[in-house]
């Protein structure tokens, strides 16, 4: 009989390693594994090697850096998705390309099913899942993590030692960590405790504000239609451009979150994230887009900002909705074209400057010297019909609401008539 095939989202680290084996053994089954670089800083020199000395029949090392960015990060950055207006997501928005990724070597080598190493609390399980189910729904999907019978990380390293499972890149580190381009996420260890501040050692990519220079960096950053193309005036890819700003950033101390966040399986989690580039991206295509956005547009595209973010941590991007949304920030984004200049201290990042050939910032109307052109006088007849509401409200009730008995008092004489 034909052994059945499994692709498997695989890390290298120690629960996906245990996972490909215990998928041969328990199913009988050849294993493939997938391992994304999503520009994580983390080497992945060695994951196959790693991944063949496990089992694995195959191993696919898939380069997605740059569809990350395009398809991905720069798409949440135009909506202006933070989840609960601080996390730029950067774990949240990589699980469906991860899930892509699984799917399009599935179908290439004829398996039957996929696996991921999502622990059954968490969100990630949640985005690979639905990511599937919309990409490949004849995909069987496993779960190791939430049925096998290991109970501790000591159990799963005895597993290992038991079939030549090589663990020494596994070695014990008090936290968890995910990380790619957009963002780093820590938690775990001493951090489970919320009145505890992160120690030093948490932090992976970033000084901390004390230690930074003691002078600010200036960058400029150019967009277009909403995406950042070049860095003190220098073309680059959009990856280069999170790259060194992640740099610099991470530098002058920026980019630290340190958030209590409602999962989506109903638990409050505390996540301590390292984002320099995405922090400072938001901010300055928020800056350009206060410069380029009708007050309407702005004020709805900011509402709209949440739900984005909320689809993209809830797992649903591939969903009609996430297309359609799209369809609206992209109609927004066209007139999204300028500079930005933003100065790095000590952990702050400011304002320093914006310009754009779509600015709606017209100095003769702002202008408080003589070049003002604004009609000063139709502000009158705008007011009195602005305000008329409210006007007519008070005239009949005088003292606002009226008080209850005054109230009764009037709906007799009202009714008696
Ligand atoms: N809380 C974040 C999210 O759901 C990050 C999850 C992964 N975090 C980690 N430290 N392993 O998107």
């Amino acid at each position: 009989m034909k052994k059945q095939r499994i692709a498997v989202a695989y890390s290298g680290g120690l629960d996906t390693s245990v996972i490909v084996k215990w998928l041969q053994e328990k199913y009988n089954a050849e294993v493939i594994t997938v391992t994304g670089n999503l520009g994580q800083k983390k080497e992945l020199t060695g994951v196959p090697e790693k991944a063949y000395k496990t089992g694995a029949k195959k191993v696919y090392v898939q380069d997605l850096r740059d569809e990350f960015v395009e398809d991905y990060i720069f798409p949440a950055l135009r909506a202006g998705a933070l989840y609960e207006f601080t996390y730029p997501m950067a774990t949240s928005i990589g699980r469906p390309l991860l899930a892509k990724s699984l799917v399009d070597v599935a179908r290439r080598e004829r398996c039957t099913a996929v696996a991921h190493g999502c622990t059954g609390k968490g969100n990630d399980q949640v985005r690979f899942e639905a990511a599937i189910a919309a990409l490949a729904p004849d995909l069987k999907v496993l779960a190791p993590l939430r049925d096998w019978e290991f109970k501790s990380r000591e159990e799963e390293i005895a597993y290992c030692e038991k079939h030549g499972i090589p663990v020494s890149a596994t070695k014990k580190n008090p936290y968890s960590i995910d990380e790619n381009v957009w963002g780093t996420a820590i938690e775990c260890g001493v951090l489970e405790d919320p009145m505890v501040e992160p120690p030093q050692d948490a932090f992976q990519r970033t000084v901390s504000p004390q230690e930074a220079p003691n002078k600010p960096t200036t960058v400029t950053i150019e967009f277009k239609h909403g995406v950042p193309v070049a860095l003190e005036g220098k073309k680059l890819s959009g990856f280069e451009i999170i790259d060194t700003l992640n740099d610099i950033g991470g530098q002058n101390g920026v980019g630290r979150l340190d958030l209590i966040e409602n999962r989506l399986v109903g638990i409050k989690s505390r996540e301590v994230y390292e984002a320099p580039a995405a922090v400072i991206l938001h901010f300055a295509h928020r800056e350009l887009e206060r410069l380029t956005l009708d007050k309407e547009v702005t004020h709805y595209k900011a509402k709209l900002a949440q739900d984005y973010a909320d689809l993209i941590y809830n797992g649903l991007w591939f969903t009609p909705l996430r297309v359609s949304l799209d369809a609206f920030v992209n109609e927004t984004q066209k007139t999204v074209n300028g500079v930005v200049k933003i100065k790095l201290y000590k952990g702050n990042v400011d304002i320093a400057g914006r310009s754009s050939a779509n600015s709606l910032y017209d100095m003769k109307l702002a202008t408080y010297t003589e070049e003002d052109t604004f009609d000063h006088k139709a502000s009158e007849g705008y007011i009195k019909i602005y305000s008329l509401p409210a006007k007519t409200f008070y005239q009949v009730n005088p003292r606002g609401l009226l008080k209850k008995r005054a109230l009764k008092r009037k709906l007799k004489k009202a009714a008696s008539k």
